[in-house]
């Protein structure tokens, strides 16, 4: 079914994501005119309007969260004049029958986007199945959080499955609609340069860094249930870490880059319970300055004490042959020195120095992928330095840089959400999640949080406006590794 959609349903129409995310992204899309030609958007969710009424929140949302140089009134009309709105208590299955009637005819294909507390999952598809809704020309896209660990994120799952068949399910992971991740493809299988080197032989480890200066951001119900590992890692950071170890795909194509994604989570070498301690460090943020403000801590910002970690660092492996000995440094927090997501991979030393008789001192290469705040791919090289050597060579090192903001300049930066919706109406999976790969990433990040609780391992205060425990420093620093910083 690679039609697109004649219609978009939305459910938390209203929430946090929608006014954040989804509604511009959605009138991105219109006012460059990618929606498909008479596209209709419903909303839904529990508060009472009607479309006015829905329309006029839209507007505000747009106002608020829309980038400057994105408003034009003329296109904000168009797109509100495709929005409809249906108030509707998932939870019972009664109130569907309406949202039916609201939908009208859907035989030109439906794309629902599902982004509602876990437990709303099953009535809603319940709803859906009742109201004659989960039809063959109907495809669904959940946001997360579709579980908090393995057994929970099978229920789910399989409560999907049990009305849309997985061609049909579109499980967003956010990072893989960022532009920046897209390209760790384009430049590992549209360059031959780096693929012979991309191995235990060449690289001797390889560091993915996510953090965020943010603390809370308003959500405390949520974050303090689920902690930095669940929040940040288990998602995005093992698609990251996927995307840097996989096989080449034969095909740009769902299955075939899903098929080689599954294959690497599933050959995380498990972290036994013994080893906890010294693989993996959690945090949690105390008081500090954090972008030039004093801002509070956790506890003092949940209004409670907690055990719940905003900082996690973990030293992975990935057990085949590509990656024997190759360890993979992930550390990912909140409230931390500097909004930064990068994937650095440091090659190993050249095997024979021909300088070293010489004073010149070379240092291993190192590959930088940097995908926000900013956009650029940078490669450190050993240089010589201008001059006649009379005290010796001097070797500096110095980067052959990319700037991707730079080289497209005059492209549009779009919203990953902007990229995900698209390809949610049109049907194509590729940049979404499948089943097998959500249920390998759970099953190793279960082995983690057995691990934690074994050794009841509590969170390790550090600054607000600091890197993380000084304890991350020494997971790494005890291989004669150092943080990118
Ligand atoms: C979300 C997490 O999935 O990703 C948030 O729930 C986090 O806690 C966000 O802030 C980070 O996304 P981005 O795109 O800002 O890096």
């Amino acid at each position: 079914m690679r039609q697109p959609a004649g219609k978009l349903l939305l459910f938390g129409a209203t929430g946090d994501l929608a006014q954040r995310m989804l509604l511009p992204s959605l009138y991105g899309l219109h006012a460059d005119g990618l929606l498909p030609d008479g596209l209709t958007i419903t909303g839904t969710a529990r508060s009472d309007k009607d479309d006015a009424g829905y329309r006029e929140f839209a507007r505000a949302a747009l106002d608020e969260f829309l980038i400057a140089d994105r408003k034009d009134e003329r296109a904000i009309s168009g797109f509100l004049d495709r929005l409809f709105y249906q108030p509707l208590n998932a939870s019972k299955t009664e109130g569907f029958a309406a949202l039916k009637t609201k939908m009208g005819d859907i035989s030109g294909g439906l794309a629902i986007f599902l982004s509602t507390a876990p437990w709303l999952f099953g009535p809603t598809i319940k709803g859906l199945e009742s109201a004659g809704l989960t039809a063959a020309n109907v495809r669904i896209g959940l946001e997360k959080p579709l579980g908090f660990d393995l057994d929970s994120s099978r229920e789910i799952n399989g409560i999907v499955a049990a009305a849309f068949p997985e061609e049909r399910t579109f499980r967003i992971d956010h990072y893989l609609g960022k532009e920046t991740v897209q390209n760790i493809l384009a430049l590992r299988f549209g360059n031959s340069l780096f693929e012979p080197v991309w191995n235990a032989q060449g690289i001797d480890h390889v560091q993915i860094t996510i953090s965020e200066t943010v603390g809370l951001e308003g959500r405390a119900e949520y974050y303090d249930d689920v902690g930095a590992l669940r929040d940040m890692l288990q998602n995005h950071m093992l698609q990251l870490l996927a995307l840097i170890a996989m096989e080449p795909p034969a095909r740009f194509d769902g299955t075939a880059i899903r098929d080689e994604k599954v294959k690497v989570l599933r050959s995380l070498r498990p972290i036994a319970d013994a080893d906890v301690a010294s693989l993996t460090v959690t945090g949690q943020y105390g008081e500090g300055a954090s972008q030039g403000e004093i801002v509070a801590g956790y506890d003092a910002e949940l209004g409670k004490a907690s055990d719940t970690e905003t900082f996690v660092a973990i030293k992975a492996h990935v057990d085949n042959w590509r990656w024997h000995g190759v360890p993979f440094y992930l550390r990912t927090g909140k409230r931390m020195a500097e909004r930064r997501s990068e994937i650095v991979i440091q090659f190993k030393p050249v095997p024979h120095s021909i300088f070293a008789g010489r004073g010149g001192k070379l240092q291993a290469n190192t590959l930088v992928i940097r995908l926000q705040p900013e956009e650029y791919v940078r490669l450190l090289v050993m240089a010589k330095q201008p001059g006649l050597d009379r005290e010796g060579i001097r070797l500096s090192e110095v980067p052959l840089n990319l700037s991707l903001e730079h080289e497209f300049a005059g492209a549009r930066r779009r919203i990953a959400y902007e990229r995900l919706l698209l390809d949610l109406i049109e049907g194509d999976p590729t940049l979404f999640v499948r089943r097998d790969e959500v249920e390998a990433q759970w099953e190793w990040i279960d082995s983690i949080r057995r691990g934690w609780e074994a050794a009841a391992m509590a969170p390790k205060p550090y600054a607000s406006g600091s890197w993380g425990p000084t304890a991350s420093v020494g997971l790494t620093e005890r291989d004669g590794v150092t943080w990118n910083e």
